[in-house]
C-alpha cells in the first residue's frame, strides 16, 4: 500500500514538473513570436501594400492608375531596370513623362524594391486586378 502511494506522489511530482516545463517552453515560443514582430521595421501602405517610404505619394500618384500596385511590389530591379521599366511604359503603354517626380520615383523604387534572389524563385501572381484606363 505504501509503495502505490509514494508512486503516486511521484508521478503527481513527475506531471507537476512536465507541465512546468512544457508553460515554460511555450512561454519561450510566444516571446520568440513577439519579439519577430516588433522586429520588423516595414511598414506597408494599407490602400497599395506598397512600403511606407519616402517618396510613397509620388509612386501612389503616377504609377497605381493604371494598374494594380502589385505589380510593382512584384517587381525587383536595381535603379537602372527600373529607369528601364518606366521607359518601356512611356514607349509602349502611354505611360507619362514623371518630370521631377522621375528621380525620386526610382530612389523609392531601387530603395524599396531592389533585385533580389526570392524574386525568381516567386510563383507568378494570379488574379490581377486592372483598373479602366
Ligand atoms: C499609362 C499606364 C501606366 C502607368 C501610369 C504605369 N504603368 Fe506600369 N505598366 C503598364 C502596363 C499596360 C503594363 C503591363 C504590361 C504587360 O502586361 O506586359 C505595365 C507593367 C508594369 C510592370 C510589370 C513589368 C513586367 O515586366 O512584369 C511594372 C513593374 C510596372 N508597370 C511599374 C510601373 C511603375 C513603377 C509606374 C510608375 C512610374 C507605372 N508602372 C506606371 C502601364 C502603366
Amino acid at each position: 500500500m505504501r509503495n502505490t502511494q509514494k508512486l503516486l506522489a511521484f508521478l503527481v511530482v513527475g506531471f507537476f514538473m512536465l507541465s512546468m516545463n512544457w508553460s515554460k517552453n511555450t512561454q519561450i515560443s510566444l516571446e520568440k513570436k513577439t519579439v519577430a514582430q516588433t522586429d520588423s521595421t516595414i511598414k506597408y501602405d494599407e490602400a497599395t501594400g506598397l512600403v511606407v517610404s519616402e517618396g510613397l505619394e509620388l509612386v501612389v500618384a503616377h504609377c497605381t492608375g493604371c494598374h494594380s500596385s502589385k505589380l510593382i511590389t512584384q517587381f525587383h530591379t536595381d535603379r537602372q531596370g527600373w529607369l528601364e521599366k518606366i521607359r518601356w511604359m512611356q514607349q509602349k503603354q502611354k505611360l507619362w513623362d514623371l518630370g521631377e517626380a522621375e528621380p525620386k520615383i526610382l530612389d523609392y523604387l531601387s530603395k524599396n524594391y531592389p533585385p533580389t534572389e526570392k524574386v525568381n524563385r516567386r510563383v507568378s501572381l494570379k488574379n490581377i486586378k486592372w483598373y479602366k484606363l
